[in-house]
Parts: structure tokens; C-alpha cells; sequence
């Protein structure tokens, strides 16, 4: 779906959050919700703050998965998803932080596989993600899952591509300072939310974005894997759309 512009697009896809939490509600359900970072969900973030605030949205049954954390990371470091995720969304809302989970980026490396299996087991018990929400990289990626990812990997520790790593690092005030690890879902887990919304905007993204929907399927582009799902849906600003 085309958007006109970004903030049209994004107010969209958090008024389709809200009715997804809002109806689930109503079964006196939960909602499980697969969240990215990145500049794309800002806007998104932004309003369903704003849904909160001034419409009553609540979020005392939902449940978050953020995709992934760079590793090493401190929570409390600036560039951490944490952060992020503190800033644009959590801190302005009624989330019971029990309720809100991201791979963690200090543990011991022999730590990591024990981890993202029980991130895994977790999703599971909670029923599976209802809706994950998707940027994309310039590689391609989606959550951290770089060139090279198996189409049915799970939660797990990846190296992070080279250009992935250039346009991390002016929040690293330099790329040297981009670690070059990081723990993300896999696309396996990805592809088991039963409902996926990826989200780009403006021309930097158009050649991806074509790839990704258009070109052929290969563990080069791990965007272009979405094209084997059904219940996937990009929601693009004309920029990004550009070369479709
Ligand atoms: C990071 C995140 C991805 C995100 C990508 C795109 O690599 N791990 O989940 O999709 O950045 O970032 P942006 O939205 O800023 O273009």
C-alpha cells in the first residue's frame, strides 16, 4: 500500500495497532506486538503515544518483542534499542515493563544461545506474535537477519554487515564505534507472526524496496524471503515506492 507521504502512512499503521489491542481487549485477550527500530516506526510510535494520551488507548494487556539489540550493549547506552524504545514509546505509555522484552545485550557470549532459545520458547507460550512490525535495512535486512540468513533461522547472535554498520554510525559518532554483533530474530520467528507490516519511506529505500518485492528470491536480499507469505504488507511512502 502507497501513502501519499510518511506521517499519513505511519498514523495509519498505529490506528490499525490500536484496533488490533482494542478488539482483543474485548475478548479480554492479549496482544502479543513484534516491535523494530530505526527511524522508520517514529512516526508510528509517536502516534500511538498520542492514542494513548488523548483517545484512551491502553496498554496494560500487551505484550512486546523487540526484534533485536546490538551486541555488546549497555541498556543504558544511548544507541541501545532500550533507549530507543524507552524514548519513543515506552516510557509514554501504561505498559507494564514485566510485559516488555528485548534480546540483551549484556550477556557472556556462552550466554547467548540459552537466551535466544527461552526469547523463542516465550513468544510460543504467549500464543505467537499477533503482529510484527518491520523496517528494512539497505542490505535488505530485516531485524538484524543480514545478507547470508537462513530463511527459517531462529533468535540467534549475527555479524553485522559492513553497510549496516556505515549508516549506524553517526549514532556511534563513527562507524568504528558500531559494534559488530548483534542478537536478532531470526526469520524464522519473523514468519510465524501471524500478521507482518513492513514500513519505508523516502528514496534511500526505493532500490531495496524493489528488490525486496520484485526481485528474485535469495538469502542476499532477506527481505525478498517476505515474498513466500501471505500475511505480509508493505506500507510505503511514494519515495520509497518509486521504482516499483
Ligand atoms: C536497523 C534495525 C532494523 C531497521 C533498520 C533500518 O538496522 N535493526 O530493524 O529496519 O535499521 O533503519 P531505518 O529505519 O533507520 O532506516
Amino acid at each position: 500500500t502507497v501513502y501519499e507521504n510518511a506521517e499519513l502512512a505511519s498514523r495509519q499503521v498505529a490506528r490499525r495497532i490500536a484496533e488490533l489491542i482494542k478488539k482483543k481487549q474485548a475478548h479480554s485477550e492479549k496482544t502479543v506486538l513484534g516491535l523494530a527500530t530505526g527511524s522508520t516506526p517514529i512516526r508510528m510510535y509517536a502516534e500511538l503515544v498520542r492514542l494513548h494520551r488523548e483517545e484512551g488507548l491502553n496498554f496494560r494487556d500487551v505484550i512486546t518483542f523487540n526484534l533485536d539489540e546490538y551486541y555488546p550493549m549497555r541498556p543504558t547506552a544511548p544507541q541501545s534499542y532500550v533507549t530507543f524504545m524507552n524514548e519513543h514509546l515506552f516510557d509514554h505509555i501504561d505498559i507494564d515493563p514485566n510485559n516488555i522484552n528485548i534480546p540483551n545485550g549484556t550477556l557472556a557470549q556462552e550466554e547467548i544461545p540459552a537466551f535466544c532459545l527461552a526469547y523463542e520458547r516465550k513468544i510460543e507460550e504467549l500464543g505467537g506474535l499477533d503482529l510484527q512490525i518491520l523496517g528494512i535495512g539497505r542490505t535488505g535486512h530485516i531485524g538484524f537477519n543480514e545478507p547470508g540468513s537462513a530463511p527459517n533461522s531462529g533468535t540467534r547472535l549475527v555479524t553485522l554487515d559492513d553497510l549496516t554498520r556505515w549508516d549506524a554510525a553517526r549514532d556511534f559518532g563513527g562507524k568504528e564505534n558500531v559494534p559488530t554483533k548483534a542478537i536478532t530474530m531470526g526469520i524464522g520467528t519473523i514468519f510465524k507472526a501471524r500478521e507482518i507490516i513492513l514500513m519505508a519511506w523516502n528514496g534511500k529505500k526505493a532500490p531495496i524496496v524493489k528488490k525486496a518485492v520484485e526481485g528474485e528470491m535469495s538469502g542476499e536480499v532477506p527481505a525478498t524471503y517476505l515474498q513466500l507469505s501471505d500475511n505480509v504488507e508493505f506500507i510505503l511512502d511514494q519515495d520509497a515506492a518509486a521504482d516499483l
